[in-house]
């Protein structure tokens, strides 16, 4: 089999690492790809949110599997256009990937199918946003509805930050806070059926122990030792199921990654988003732990034959990635500086590129590389993980210093119901 994989972050990195260690894989092409996955593949440039140019690299590259990494591209329409080259692709229609590209929309569908999910507003003006906000109170929640790079989302126990955020977008979506610990949940589906990864805890905030802004995620741990046994068969049940439905009644079935973003809360687990494809840096750690061939599950969802499929079959333990970020990040992202110590396995790039002059390794975004190690048991790994990004280089760049830490110590408990 021959893939191409569009997009050039961690998220992709991972991806080609489980692709190319996958013996039913001939060749990997990833476009844009980056310097760390250069390293396993080959990387051809290419504007990932042009269908057309995409579905034109499919051809050329004789690939037998599209796989789509990030949601500007599905949102795009890319899917769709390589679909119509004849050409198996792994990620969902522009339409289905609304799930993620707009937030009113999700909220829609999932009202429409009873899942659990955050009472919510969606508002188009400040008097409408005002009366969300004092209808459900402190911590607010304020959703840019389009996509935001993981910066869209504002939770604040001050009033008037929740009013300015809300003056910075277009729609937004208002809703209630949901308490307890996030999860998040990938399941590959084909539109019909639907098959969970691990569970993963993602670590959204930039500062240690859940402190300052938002981020696209600075760490990730799998499984989660504190999950009740029936957490997955239960979110399958209440609502990827019922979500698969009715995209496929609306005539948008979604096939792809369906990532499913879960607050643990004292009435069970509650919907806090969907994405249309894996989370980063959830990934590098959930696909570090799977044993499945990469490629032939992929290929089985892009085909609508995940029915046949066998089940999933895991490493034992655990997994944990720390992810290093810029100076300045999430705020703003200084780049250029030169990295030293990224050479080594584990060592997954997201915002890397060579310089010009002289090749050397560079910082080329907000979030730089992150450490993944897998391990007998999450403390194991948790040590694997920070000493990669120990031996890291990089001027005043800055990574959290508690991933999985609370798990490992026990502290991670959802309310009781
Ligand atoms: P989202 O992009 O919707 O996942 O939001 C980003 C992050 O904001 C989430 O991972 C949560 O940490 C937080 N968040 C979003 N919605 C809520 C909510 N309703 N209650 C509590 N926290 C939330
Ligand atoms: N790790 C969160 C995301 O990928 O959106």
């Amino acid at each position: 089999m021959r893939v191409l994989v569009v997009g050039g972050g961690g998220r992709e990195h991972a991806l080609v690492l489980g692709l190319t260690g996958d013996s039913a894989v001939e060749a990997v092409v990833a476009a844009p790809g980056n310097p760390g996955i250069a390293a396993v593949a080959e990387c051809r440039a290419i504007d990932a949110v042009d269908p057309g140019a995409v579905a034109g690299l499919a051809v050329e590259t004789g690939a037998d599997l599209v796989v789509i990494g990030p949601e500007a591209p599905l949102v795009a329409g890319v899917a769709d256009a390589v679909r119509a080259k004849g050409i198996a692709v792994f990620g969902p229609s522009g339409a289905a990937a609304q799930l993620e590209g707009s937030k009113a929309f999700a909220k829609e569908i999932m009202t429409a199918a009873g899942v659990p999910t955050a009472r919510a507003y969606t508002c188009t003006d400040a008097d409408e946003v005002a009366r969300a906000l004092d209808e459900f109170g402190p911590p607010y929640v304020v959703k840019d509805d389009g996509l935001a790079a993981g910066k869209g989302v504002v939770v604040t126990e001050d009033r008037t930050h929740a009013l300015e955020h809300a003056a910075q977008c277009n729609r937004v979506v208002v809703e209630e806070y949901l308490a307890g610990p996030e999860v998040s949940l990938f399941v590959v589906t084909d539109g019909e059926a639907a098959l969970p990864l691990l569970p993963a805890q993602d670590f959204k905030r930039v500062g240690d122990g859940d402190t300052g802004p938002n981020t696209g995620g600075m760490g990730a741990y799998a499984p989660l030792p504190w999950a009740a046994p029936d957490l997955v068969e239960d979110v399958m049940a209440r609502v990827v199921e019922p979500t698969l439905a009715e995209m496929r009644r609306r005539g948008t079935p979604f096939s792809g990654l369906l990532y499913v973003g879960l607050a643990i809360t004292a009435s069970g687990p509650k919907v806090i988003e969907f994405n249309a494809r894996f989370g980063d840096p959830e990934t590098q750690v959930v696909l570090a732990l799977l044993e499945t061939p990469l490629a032939g599950l992929l290929h089985a969802a892009a085909t609508g034959t995940l029915a046949a499929h066998p089940p999933l079959t895991w490493r034992g333990g655990a997994g944990v990635a720390v992810v290093v970020a810029s100076a300045g990040y999430p705020e703003s992202a200084r780049t250029g500086d030169v990295i030293t110590g990224a050479e080594r396995s584990g060592i997954i790039h997201a915002g890397t590129a060579r310089r010009e002059e002289d090749g050397a390794l560079v910082s080329a975004g907000g979030r730089v590389l992150c450490g993944t190690a897998i391990g007998p048991d999450l403390e194991v790994a948790r040590d694997a993980a920070y000493a990669l990004v120990e031996g890291i280089g990089l001027a005043d760049s800055h990574y959290r210093r508690d991933i999985a830490l609370a798990a490992i110590e026990g502290r991670v408990t959802p309310p009781r119901r």
